[in-house]
């Protein structure tokens, strides 16, 4: 079954601690963090400060997504302040590899995230330095966008790129019932979803969670 990582950019700001809390008990396997720099991506939401302010509300683990350029100044302050997996993107640093083995001397897990426009041969060399690749399904910057499918073959790619290393593979953006499926077919295992998680109100939470696995789960059974 895939990990189910609600992106805390669809919840109520003015209540981030209490959203955590809520969103683990509805179910949710990790929690992902979209930081954005205005630069990278023309939208601004928090730092590190804030998610250092979230942190003692869950153990779960801290997926943390960084949308800025320049990126290297800033990853040990994430380090800090709690994140357990960073994942930069590929367009926002010359030097990848370098970033990577930045990243994983601070002892943390190790992501690239791609934007849909970027091949998937852009990890074919740093393999063995990531801990998990993020195929971006709508151009980062905003929740709540459509899903752009022309994706799903290079999720697949990704997939048999992969093969047997402990590599996870994270879809983030436009995630529903119906498009988590199709990316589960094809080889993701953690889907992030914000909008169609938070969307409801605080009782919808759990059912949202649910309505994205069992359709998962339909695709699982039929392959
Ligand atoms: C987009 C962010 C996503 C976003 C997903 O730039 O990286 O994580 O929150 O939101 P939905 O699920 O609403 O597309
Ligand atoms: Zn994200």
């Amino acid at each position: 079954m895939p990990l189910i990582a609600p992106s805390m950019l669809a919840s109520d700001f003015a209540r981030l601690g209490e959203e955590v809390r809520d969103v683990v008990s509805a179910g949710a396997d990790w929690i992902h963090l979209d930081v954005m720099d205005g630069h990278f991506v023309p939208n601004i939401t928090f730092g590190p400060d804030v998610i250092k302010a979230m942190r003692p509300h869950t153990d779960k683990v801290f997926d943390v997504h960084l949308m800025i350029e320049p990126v290297e100044p800033y990853i040990e302050a994430f380090a800090k302040a709690g994140a357990d997996v960073i994942t930069v993107q590929a367009e926002a640093t010359r030097h990848l590899d370098r970033c990577l083995q930045l990243i994983r001397s601070l002892g943390k897990k190790a992501g690239v995230a791609l934007n849909p426009a970027t091949p998937e041969s852009t990890v074919a060399y740093v393999l063995d330095k990531c801990d998990l690749i993020c195929a971006m399904t709508v151009n980062p910057g905003f929740g709540g966008q459509s899903f752009i499918p022309d994706v799903l073959p290079k999720v697949a790619r990704l997939r048999a790129m992969i093969g047997e290393r402990p590599i996870h593979l994270e879809i983030d953006g436009g995630v529903n019932p119906q498009t988590g499926a199709q990316c589960v077919a094809v080889g993701a295992n953690v889907l992030v979803a914000g909008s169609a998680v938070f969307k409801g109100g605080v009782e919808g939470y759990r059912a949202n969670i649910s309505a994205i696995r069992s359709a998962c789960a339909q695709v699982r059974a039929a392959a």
